[in-house]
């Protein structure tokens, strides 16, 4: 534990989200846009987004449209939504301040155990288990010797079981996080790298590959998910609302175009039925 707390000293990337003055919301909105998106994706996204929006209150006061517009490509528009109406939810009962307790943070829209963890410990010091898939990876594989736990009540217990007493918690979560993010890799491990390589459990195994089978990966080409993010980008594209005839045309398969719209529109992704805007 010592050991991946010094490693983190000397090895950890300099991201802003982790400078000491950074706000609580600023945070918040970190969490939220790196839970699904990569970091070198989500830099330029969130400096823009807390240039126009530096406060839960300056995004309350604009239409939800305005925060998936925004959103951009980071992928899975959702969130967007999500992180309006956080904000609004954080004018409306706490005053327009992140609240600090990771069960306030849990009763706002769209914040679910990972992210309120992670608020209340990296903004307010917390002592929480904050368990993403690389902090999952790390002790599942220093402790249980395998390649990599799948989220279950065994993998959690493991997680909490290495949560340092009092004020090293949140220092412990993100170096454990930076550990699975740069040497202790779901594909390529960096071993040789590791500092608590000789403690490593599944290193001493000799590596064994998941047991699990991992599901094949669904591909990208042609499926909804490219689809409603190509419909997502046409319409931030346009200058004026877009006539349905049209935007559907815009994607090869116009039937598939027709029935991603709807599920957008039944998420409140969208504006207006035809003409359609965000
Ligand atoms: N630093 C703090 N939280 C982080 C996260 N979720 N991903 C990468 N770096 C982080």
């Amino acid at each position: 534990m010592r050991r991946v707390l010094a490693w983190y000293e000397s090895a950890a990337r300099d991201l802003p989200w982790r400078q000491p003055d950074v706000s609580p919301w600023a945070i918040l909105v970190s969490e939220v846009m790196l839970q699904q998106t990569p970091v070198a994706r989500v830099l330029g996204p969130w400096t823009a987004w807390l240039e126009r929006w530096p406060t839960p209150a300056a995004l309350a006061a604009e239409p939800s449209a305005a925060a998936v517009a925004a959103w951009g490509r980071l992928g899975y528009p959702r969130r967007a939504l999500r992180l309006h109406q956080a904000a609004v939810a954080i004018v409306e009962r706490h005053g327009g301040d992140v609240p600090r307790t990771y069960e306030e943070l849990l009763a706002l829209p769209g914040l679910g155990d990972y992210t309120a963890a992670a608020v209340a410990s990296f903004a307010f010091g917390a002592r929480h288990v904050v368990v993403d898939t690389n902090v999952r990876r790390v002790v599942s594989r220093i402790d249980a010797g395998v390649a990599e736990l799948r989220p279950s009540a065994r993998s959690r217990r493991l997680a909490e079981s290495y949560l340092p007493s009092g004020s090293d918690a949140p220092g412990w979560a993100v170096a454990s996080m930076e550990l699975g993010a740069l040497v202790c890799t779901s594909r390529s491990p960096r071993c040789g790298a590791c500092p608590v390589a000789d403690l490593c459990v599944w290193n001493a195994a000799g590596r064994p590959a998941a047991a699990q089978s991992v599901r094949p990966s669904a591909g990208w080409n042609g499926t909804d998910r490219q689809c409603r993010g190509a419909l997502l980008q046409a319409l931030r594209d346009a200058d004026a609302p877009l006539p349905r005839s049209v935007l559907v045309q815009s994607w090869s398969d116009p039937g598939q175009a027709d029935r991603c719209l709807a599920t957008l529109e039944a998420e409140g992704l969208l504006h207006g039925k035809d003409p359609v805007t965000l």
